[in-house]
């Protein structure tokens, strides 16, 4: 007779290597108990990604529709949307409805006569080789790091180009206690040089850095809405944790770099033209598989303004 009751988890370590743990990784799944009546949510993942139906994006959503993507994407981290056959207008405005709009101070003005924050088209191809392959936060190394962001796809190689995105609350619950006592209340370092002052002269830097200087956030995150920590390191921008020895600083970077890389917190999005993906960047990771080189992949992107991210 098959027993009811679950068995208790027996985890393993890899006898190569401590970091390694084998064993069921579940954080439960936190359903937003009020119905979606305006909206379809369809799950595409465990715990992160879920398909959104029943509506066209624009900046003209009404407040119940509004309010219950907000449910959504709290519960879900990230949103897709297919067949999304809109003009920038309508995606900037979308974006617009969300917060302030950001420009990303390395994407260029993409639009002739652009003065402001507004949806910049990312082609990669054989000029400009996709280099998005590892798992990151976007520009962590501001103050405030973008909300979110709302990505559309404009032209998709044959096959690939697809993106991954991780679950940073579920990967915080599934840690070890002993690992969360070590690093609660420790804070990093964030820069952006590593990423994208790579092969930058050096006056070119010298320029750039009295406006960026490195910051520092919390390596865990509280998202004021629902008290959920997050994990809020990443391997593009994290540079150190802080108040402890460099040999620690990477360990622990290491152990949490390879818990959020587990496929049992992500969900992977094969995009079709006209598909958009709008995520909570401060609860998600994101990473553009780098396999279709040398085919074009465009994307049209605009991120939103965040706030100055809390530890517990
Ligand atoms: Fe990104």
């Amino acid at each position: 007779m098959t027993s009811l009751v679950p068995a208790t988890p027996i985890y393993r370590t890899s006898p190569t290597d401590p970091l390694i743990i084998h064993g069921p990784m579940i954080s439960p799944h936190r359903p937003d108990p009020a119905p979606y009546e305006r909206i379809t949510v369809t799950p595409a993942g465990t715990t992160i990604g879920a398909e959104i139906g029943g509506l066209t994006l624009s900046g003209d959503l009404d407040e119940e529709t509004l309010a219950e993507l907000r449910r959504a994407l709290l519960e879900w981290k990230v949103l897709f949307f297919r067949d999304q056959d809109i003009d920038r207008d309508s995606h900037r405005e979308f974006a617009r409805l969300w917060g302030d709009l950001e420009q990303h101070p390395f994407f260029k003005y993409t639009q002739p006569g652009q003065t402001e924050a507004d949806v910049t088209t990312l082609a990669k191809g054989i000029d400009s080789a996709g280099v998005e392959n590892s798992w990151h936060n976007d520009v962590t190394w501001h103050a405030t790091p973008s909300f979110g962001a709302v990505l559309r796809a404009v032209e998709l190689p044959e096959r690939g180009g697809d993106t991954l995105f991780c679950d940073t609350a579920a990967a915080y619950e599934t840690l070890p206690d002993a690992v969360k006592a070590r690093i609660d209340h420790l804070t990093a370092e964030h820069d952006w040089l590593h990423a994208f002052g790579n092969g930058m002269p050096k006056d070119a830097v010298d320029l750039l850095r009295p406006n960026l200087p490195a910051v520092q956030h919390p390596v865990v995150r509280v998202l004021p809405e629902n008290g959920r920590k997050v994990l809020f390191v990443n391997s593009v921008f994290t540079t150190r944790i802080l108040g402890v020895s460099e040999e620690e600083s990477n360990e622990l970077l290491a152990i949490l770099y390879r818990h959020v890389q587990r496929p049992e917190f992500q969900v992977r999005l094969r995009w079709q033209p006209n598909t958009v993906a709008f995520w909570d960047n401060r609860s998600c990771q994101h990473y553009a598989v780098s396999d279709y080189f040398p085919q074009r992949r465009v994307m049209d992107r605009i991120s939103i303004v965040g706030d100055v991210p809390v530890g517990p």
